[in-house]
């Protein structure tokens, strides 16, 4: 295990409540952990040196909400929608028929594509979920292929009643056969509690027999208008609640009094012609944000968490610092701090107020992958 010093920091956003943001500072990367974090002029000796020359360095990207085990594309029905066509739930079947006649190397070949895509723009966790199976072998084989890839999955059996099948038995199928074959390799379930999709009380004992089985839950709600969704992730202490586009006064003052994560896919409302939601709201009430891509090829087609961040600050009125916070901090990863998973990048900048003030500009310069320069 080699040692690097990273010094010359010109700006060191660290997510932690102690250290805060650091000038002029020092990072040390021993094997895949951080070792040393302070003053550049107090910093160890390390194996190798990096001068960075004063820019901006920060924990990566934790993108925590990705559909990135599926086949085909959908260019035809994003660009009927730029037309005025509206986004529909049923869209995800397209992408369903052509998942499931791709063998296992293309999927696993496209899911490396896309989680290489992102890392090089500087995202280093990367949560990926099934859901473009919908049948027990193919969510099986979604959930293998991420599980080998993602740092966490997600099991979405319960992403769409697939075309012809009778809505209760499929909701026992997923409770039941499905949930057993794919617990073992996923860390979590979630939902999609939408009108088209699945109701309230169909959502909540897909959500309780995942519990049953330990998984964590989470559940994709209120993204296209307003729904059971938010309260159904309170009541059963779900993880996260994710999109939250529409969301009535009831719902902030839920997730404000809740450990319930709003999760925030801006991409994903820009690309489906939805308003973007209020983060302000929901941070002034006290409720945890995040941001995430919401990568998939039918409502979000980008990887990139930069573009993000950068639309919750120019369009969502977050600070740049609520918003790199919400989309840097995971918990366990997300943290520079000794002992830390060794996650980080570099940005060609001197702060990270450049990722609002130079929209759109390509501003990764380095990462490091759990200890490894990736780029
Ligand atoms: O998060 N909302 C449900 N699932 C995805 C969309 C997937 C698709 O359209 O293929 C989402 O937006």
């Amino acid at each position: 295990m080699s040692s690097t010093v990273i010094t010359g920091i010109g700006e060191l956003t660290t997510n932690d409540d102690e250290l805060g943001t650091l000038a002029d500072a020092a990072v040390v990367v021993d094997g895949d952990r951080i070792a040393w974090v302070g003053q550049a002029g107090s910093a160890p000796e390390a194996d190798e040196r990096v001068d960075v020359e004063g820019r901006a360095v920060l924990p990566g990207w934790v993108d925590s909400h990705t559909h990135l085990v599926f086949a085909g594309d959908r260019t035809a029905e994003f660009a009927a929608r730029m037309s005025g066509l509206p986004y529909q739930a049923g869209g995800i079947a397209v992408t369903v028929n052509a998942t499931r006649q791709a063998t296992d190397a293309e999927l696993a070949g496209n899911l490396r594509r896309h989680v290489e895509e992102a890392v090089a723009q500087g995202t280093t966790c990367v949560e990926t979920k099934t859901g473009y199976g919908l049948t027990v072998e193919d969510e099986l084989r979604a959930a293998k292929i991420a599980a080998a890839v993602a740092d966490e999955v997600t099991f979405l059996g319960a992403h769409l009643v697939p075309p012809g099948a009778d809505a209760a038995d499929y909701v026992e199928l997923v409770c039941g056969d499905m949930l057993d074959a794919v617990a073992e390799h996923v860390g979590w379930c979630d939902v999609f509690c939408e009108e088209g999709a699945f109701d309230a009380d169909q959502s909540r004992r897909v959500l309780l027999a995942a519990r049953r089985r330990g998984l964590g839950l989470r559940v994709h709600g209120n993204q296209l208008g307003p729904g059971p969704g938010v309260t159904l992730a309170v009541e059963v202490g779900a993880a996260s609640v994710d999109h939250c586009t529409h969301l009535e006064p009831s719902d902030v003052d839920a997730l404000a009094a809740s450990d319930t994560v709003a999760t925030l896919l801006p991409a994903c409302d820009l690309s489906t012609r939805q308003p973007l939601p209020d983060a302000s709201a929901l941070l002034d009430a006290g409720a945890t944000v995040a941001l995430a891509s919401n990568c998939n090829p039918g409502s979000s087609y980008t990887s990139s968490m930069a573009f993000c961040v950068t639309t919750a600050v120019l369009q969502m009125r977050m600070s740049v610092a609520e918003a790199v916070r919400a989309a840097t901090w995971g918990g366990a990863v997300g943290v520079l701090r000794p002992g830390a998973r060794a996650d980080l990048q570099v940005l060609d900048a001197p702060s990270t107020t450049w990722l609002a003030y130079r929209p759109g500009v390509p501003l990764t310069r380095a990462v490091w992958r759990t200890g490894d320069r990736v780029r």
